[in-house]
């Protein structure tokens, strides 16, 4: 075989996504884009900040020399500093530039954290439903997911998270809010989840340490905050970016933040920025990381996305969906009427509407439905979604 097998049975795996894709485009092609409704991506269709224009707008026309040369790996030291003091002011802890590290977007942030703290078979416990590509970001680095459940309304299930550690493991990976059932963890969970992990950590006498992915942290409603893990857990990195709450996932702008009291902190930095440099990122973006240290308290269209959720769940309740009301992010996650969640999407495709089966999320017996679309598309998928039902009853 040409391709290497691995790569071969990933792109068989993942090709639901890609299925997705193509009925997307054929219905859309065929039917007419506005006849159908299309929530399999979390692409924002919000644009970014009037003032992102122009702070980019300003960046690009500049001459200064050297705008464009090579940095340090972890990203320009005043952006970093920028950094820190935000978070400094958001979560508690003193952060200085030294513990934070530029990156291409949440995904690149993962992946250097990945690659710094996974050795081969080590096992990294994630709670499900979770975001598809953790499986694939874990194998790039040698490393496995040890998959726990969560409660019936999505809530962290400390205790059989407690179980799932063993020697094996070495780090635990939570997402607040949740990709794809819209959870927002609570303080008392990840209060929870913090003295388990202190108390596994002296157990079996090695850190374990808390990552917490939150692209969608300024994206939450109903009054609800993320709570943050930097004040709960010393252990703890933190991974985002600006794609969901600035609307540019195009642009590949994120970071990773470490606790200042994190253990092996040298080691572990050094080992990320080594690592955002030969994974082959080398550095984030230097446009891009210029722009967002002056948009850091730019706030996400919460209202917008908290009308759209309204919108969606009144769609879900008039078509008869059962559902845990979402807290943050633009996901719901239904159950599906059916248990075999692929194949009720496959007959959703016939009402020229596209869902992502909850199995692609690790979450089988549920959908996912992306709501960052136009209002008309909520709105007109009522009949659709009422179809659907009565076809897979
Ligand atoms: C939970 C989660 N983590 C990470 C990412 C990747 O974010 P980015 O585009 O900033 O790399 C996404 C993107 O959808 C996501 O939903």
């Amino acid at each position: 075989m040409p391709v290497a097998h691995k790569i071969a049975e990933f792109i068989e795996r993942s090709s639901w996504i890609r299925a997705m894709f193509e009925a997307g485009a054929k219905l859309k092609a065929q039917k007419g884009a506005e006849n159908v409704f299309d929530f399999s991506l979390g692409n924002p269709n919000i644009e970014p900040p009037e003032k992102f224009f122009e702070v980019v707008s300003r960046l690009v026309a500049d001459r200064t020399p050297g705008r464009h040369a090579y940095m340090p790996n972890a990203g320009y030291p005043h952006v970093r500093a920028k950094v820190a003091d935000y978070l400094s002011r958001e979560h508690g802890p003193a952060f200085s530039e030294n513990e934070i590290i530029m990156t291409v977007g949440a995904a690149g942030a993962l992946n250097i954290v990945l690659k710094a703290i996974v050795d081969p078979g080590a096992e990294v416990v994630v709670p499900t439903p979770y975001f598809v590509e953790y499986d694939f970001y874990l194998d790039n680095h040698g490393g496995l997911v040890k998959r726990v459940p969560t409660t019936a309304t999505f809530e962290l299930d400390i205790a059989a998270m407690a179980d799932a550690i063993s020697e094996k493991t070495c780090a635990v990976l939570i997402n607040n809010p949740n990709n794809p059932s819209g959870a927002v963890y609570t303080q008392e969970s990840v209060d929870a989840l913090a003295a388990m992990l202190t108390e596994k950590s002296k157990q079996l006498g090695k850190a374990i340490y808390l990552i917490s992915d939150e692209p969608y942290r300024q994206i939450v409603f109903d009054g609800l905050s993320v709570p943050s893990i930097f004040a709960a857990y010393p252990n703890s990195i933190v991974v985002t970016s600006f794609s969901k709450n600035l609307s540019l996932p195009g642009q590949r702008i994120g970071y990773a933040a470490v606790h200042p009291d994190i253990a092996d902190k040298g080691l572990l930095l050094g080992g990320m920025t080594l690592a955002n440099r030969i994974l082959g990122f080398v550095n984030a973006p230097g446009i891009m990381q210029l722009a967002v240290a002056e948009l850091l308290e730019d706030a996400a269209e919460v209202a917008e996305y908290a009308r759209k959720r309204e919108l969606i769940l009144g769609v879900l309740d008039e078509a008869g969906y059962e559902y845990v009301r979402p807290g943050g992010a633009f996901y719901v996650f239904p159950k599906s009427p059916i248990p075999d969640d692929v194949a009720f999407c496959k007959l959703a495709i016939e009402q020229n509407l596209l869902l992502v089966p909850g199995s692609g999320f690790m979450g089988p017996g549920y959908f996912r439905i992306a709501y960052c679309c136009d209002d008309a598309t909520i709105i007109n998928s009522v009949g659709a979604f009422k179809r659907t039902l009565v076809a897979a009853k």
